[in-house]
């Protein structure tokens, strides 16, 4: 009887001690929001969409604008525009961070979620993901790590292909 209560007891325990994933992204347009949802499914993880408390219209994604919303934050590194809700990111072990890529690199907002979020973020592992026209990860991945060097970074998934 013992021996199966010790048993009971130690797959309670392991359970509780699964490692927890979250799947949290921001998507102007809908693809990496898709890529989210199927990571989030493969890694039975929840998924949290990091929402811009002014939504962006299709002009201020007017790249070919150079006074255009998104043009005009990609120019300045300190823009850090607001989020809507804020997340509780402490359940988590492994966070998964997917975004746009704006100019070669994860819009300002994606900064704004760091920054919010920065002292819980200390020790968990965190993997950027991305969908893009053509770019690679690669430049993300260094803007990230050099702009956030006390995070624990893991490789970047590039997800264009379905
Ligand atoms: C402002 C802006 C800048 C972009 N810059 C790049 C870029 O530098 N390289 C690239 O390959 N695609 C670029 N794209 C295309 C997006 O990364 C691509 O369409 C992405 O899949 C859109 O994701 P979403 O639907 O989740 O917003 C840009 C798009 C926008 C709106």
């Amino acid at each position: 009887m013992k021996q199966i209560l010790l048993a009971f007891l130690c797959a309670a325990c392991m359970t509780s001690m699964e490692a927890k994933t979250l799947v949290a992204f921001f998507s102007a347009t809908g693809t990496t929001k898709a890529a989210a949802t199927r990571l989030a499914k493969q890694h039975d993880a929840r998924l949290w969409e990091i929402e811009p408390a002014e939504p962006y219209t299709a002009a201020d994604l007017d790249w070919r604008n150079d006074k255009s919303r998104s043009s005009l934050e990609m120019n300045n590194p300190e823009e850090r525009p607001t989020i809507k809700q804020c997340t509780d990111v402490t359940p988590y072990d492994t966070i998964y961070v997917g975004f746009p890529i704006w100019w070669g690199i994860c819009p300002r907002i994606i900064n704004s979620w760091l920054d919010n979020n920065l002292p819980q973020l200390e020790g968990k592992t965190l993997i950027p993901f991305a969908t893009s026209g053509s770019s690679s990860i690669s430049e993300s991945e260094t803007y990230l790590k050099k702009t956030y060097p006390t995070l624990k970074w893991g490789k970047g998934l590039l997800m264009n292909k379905r």
